[in-house]
């Protein structure tokens, strides 16, 4: 199997929101991209998405405008499968339908070599489902970015049931090759790491809310301005050893009875789902967005994420494990 510093052809399936994003990223680390999309439209998006994005970078100072130029023509656009054949690697990126990503790994799996890796950036789909319409699955594994990918690092990766080992090994070692910080997900749990965590979360964030423990807004702030902030430097199990497994005993012992544990999409959420309201795209959500509100709400949060990833990820960033050792028999 090719190994992730043989790699230097990528094919990425979908030139939208995700994928016109990681193309920049695996170009920028000096890899040749193909955007295979299935429509002249979709296409023209994408080539928009990175030169504004290009742009930004010039702009901000990050990147030169040499850089910036030999990054945009190692990227190229285009309409037509062949590219797989001569592909090293493909992450796909199209849309988030399991029959429309199985329609797609057939026809590709059976053009694409025999030897390379092939991933998917689903969200949350069945990696073993999507696996079913893949030729030679032990060579075929989720690898789930993070929106927006230039500003998040992490990257999961997914192992389905028939996923070798060696295949979770080299999507991996080429994420860590693009300044990505991956992690394992050895099952195929649905949420993976990430959205279980994160909707966990969110339950019992409209839980408190639901029964007037405290306001939408004062939750977003224990978050950003605590707990948040907290987390974007050491995560839950590193925080519970700093705070004394002792302590954490005795709180999740009175706590974890009183915290919800519902099976239903909380009430709150359904009320907006059923009215339209989804958030900054229809200009009203748990919160109102009038004039160019929402607009402002997606660079406040790209320009405070870039903030913090510069101190997270930036030059001063040099541990990528926490400094205790894992202990052996952890799990
Ligand atoms: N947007 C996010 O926040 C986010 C985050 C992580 C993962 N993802 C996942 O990444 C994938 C893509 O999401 P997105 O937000 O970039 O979507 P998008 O709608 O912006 O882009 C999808 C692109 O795929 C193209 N496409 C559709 N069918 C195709 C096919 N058969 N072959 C080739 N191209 C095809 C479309 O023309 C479109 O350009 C989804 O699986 C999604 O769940 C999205």
């Amino acid at each position: 199997m090719k190994r992730d510093n043989e790699i230097s052809n990528i094919v990425i399936a979908g030139g939208g929101v995700m994928g016109a994003s990681m193309a920049q990223i695996f170009a920028e680390h000096g890899k040749r991209v193909s955007v295979y999309d299935i429509s002249e439209e979709s296409i023209r998006r994408g080539e928009e998405l990175v030169a504004l994005s290009q742009r930004e970078r010039v702009r901000d100072g990050t990147l030169t405008e040499t850089a910036s130029r030999e990054t945009a023509g190692r990227i190229s656009f285009v309409l037509t499968p062949d590219v797989f054949e001569n592909a090293d690697y493909v992450v796909e990126c199209i849309v988030e339908n399991m029959d429309v990503k199985q329609a797609f790994w057939r026809k590709i799996s059976a053009i694409a070599p025999e030897n390379i890796v092939l991933a998917t950036n689903t969200s949350g789909l069945s990696i073993s489902e999507i696996a079913k319409a893949v030729k030679a699955p032990a060579r075929f594994a989720g690898m789930h970015w993070v929106n927006p990918p230039h500003l998040t690092p992490l990257v999961e990766v997914i192992a389905g049931e028939e996923t070798a080992e060696e295949t979770m090994d080299v999507v991996y070692g080429l994420a860590l090759s693009v300044g990505r910080k991956p992690v394992r997900v050895k099952k195929d749990a649905r949420g993976f790491v990430l959205n279980r965590l994160q909707f966990a979360l969110l339950r019992e964030a409209m839980h408190i809310v639901e029964s007037g423990i405290a306001g939408t807004e004062d939750v977003d702030k224990v978050m950003k301005y605590g707990l948040g902030l907290r987390y974007a430097c050491v995560g839950p199990f590193e925080t519970a050893d700093l705070g004394g497994l002792d302590t954490f005993y005795r709180i999740a012992e009175y706590l974890f009875p009183d915290l919800s544990d519902s099976k239903e999409v909380p009430a709150l959420l359904a009320r907006h789902y059923r009215a339209g309201e989804y958030g900054t795209k229809t200009g009203r959500g748990f919160y109102d967005y009038p004039g160019d509100a929402a607009e402002q709400a997606v660079s406040r949060r790209d320009r405070r994420l870039a903030d913090a990833a510069g101190c997270l990820i930036g030059e001063r960033e040099t541990e990528v494990t926490p400094p205790g050792q894992i202990r052996s028999g952890t799990p």
